[in-house]
């Protein structure tokens, strides 16, 4: 039995030095020291030892078995810190390092038009300003004039949030903001996001995009406006362009126009795009701010005189790029959004 138990003890030792893998570790302890393992069996034959035989056998076993102990467990401790280690080196993160090629992003285009929307007004001697997208029913509406039964304060075309908050509905109320905070002389341009209540089709979207422009001070007339915007046109399309005065209503200014530009295809030659009319019609809309809209604001009508345009971004931007389906722009589509 002695020698039967320092053969387990040698063999088991060896095989334990060799062991690659928590497994086989596992394997060699069931072997070994599991209900039928074989330094159990010995173990349990220690029934038929005499009495003197017993006890010191019962010790040289104990011995045994706590030796092999002791080994199987530094084994695993050494395999369990090797997997350790392996895992933290796979998972290094080398921050030094750089990708071939990173993909870089840029303006969406209806940014890109705004922003040089507003960098054209701004060599005009325009200032930037921002305005809330969430708005007071009283300056999307009331302080501009808008009579209580206007048809675009029905909740069939905007969006409430209560009886007194709305989205705006154009930019037009970063007018009486400005006219509010600011004495004249006035002279801004503000971009943003609108809302109306429209179904979605090749040219409409719930949300849409307005620059707005004010000048208010001494002196301004329906020619600074024409001039103005006939510039702008012609900076911005090209200086073929014509523009085209129409009367309009708007309860904000008085007169009103809209103004139509040559057709972006045949710059007025007429084309199938234009209806052969040579126009692409209502670019934007504008007009003289309203004695009303002025006198709300606590400017006096009597000393100074203004006035105002509106037009759509998104409009701009789908003629800029030949882009027919407004819902293009909002779909977030690489494919289409790497092209600008
Ligand atoms: N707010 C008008 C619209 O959304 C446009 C406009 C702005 C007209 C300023 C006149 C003056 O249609």
């Amino acid at each position: 039995m002695k020698e039967q138990l320092s053969l387990i003890k040698e063999k088991t030792i060896e095989k334990i030095e060799k062991v690659k893998s928590l497994k086989e570790l596992e394997n060699i302890r069931v072997s070994i020291l599991g209900k039928k393992g074989e330094l159990t069996s010995v173990l349990r034959g220690m029934g038929k030892l005499s009495k003197e035989e017993r006890p010191v056998m019962g010790q040289l076993a104990n011995e045994v078995r706590e030796k092999l102990e002791k080994y199987l467990s530094a084994k695993k401790e050494e395999l369990v810190n090797e997997v350790k280690k392996i895992k933290i080196q796979e998972e290094k993160v080398d921050v030094t390092a750089t990708r071939g090629s990173l993909e870089i992003g840029h303006r969406h285009p209806l940014n890109k038009t705004m922003e040089d929307l507003e960098d054209l007004f701004q060599t005009m001697g325009f200032s930037i300003i921002d305005g809330p997208e969430v708005e007071t029913v009283k300056n999307n509406f009331d302080m501009l004039n808008s009579p209580k039964n206007h048809p675009s304060r029905d909740l069939t075309d905007t969006f409430y949030i209560n009886d007194d908050i709305l989205l705006r509905t154009h930019t037009s109320p970063v007018q009486i903001r400005t006219m509010l905070k600011n004495k004249p002389p006035i002279r801004m341009v503000s971009a943003g996001r609108t809302f109306r209540f429209d179904d979605v089709d090749d040219t409409h979207s719930p949300m849409f995009h307005q620059i707005e422009g004010l000048v208010v001070d001494k002196g301004i007339t329906m020619a600074n406006l024409i001039d103005t915007l006939d510039v702008f046109i012609k900076e911005f399309f090209g200086s073929d362009m014509k523009t085209r005065y129409r009367p309009h209503y708007f309860p904000f200014t008085e007169p009103s126009a809209e103004v139509d530009v040559s057709c972006f295809d045949c710059h007025g030659e007429g084309c199938p795009s234009c209806n052969y009319t040579g126009w692409s019609m209502e670019l934007l809309g504008c007009g003289m701010v309203h004695p009303n809209v002025l006198r709300n604001c606590g400017i006096d009508p009597e000393i100074y005189s203004g006035f105002a345009f509106g037009m759509g971004v998104d409009r701009i931007t789908m003629v800029r790029h030949g882009i027919d389906n407004i819902r293009l722009l909002y779909g977030n589509d690489k494919r289409f959004l790497e092209q600008f």
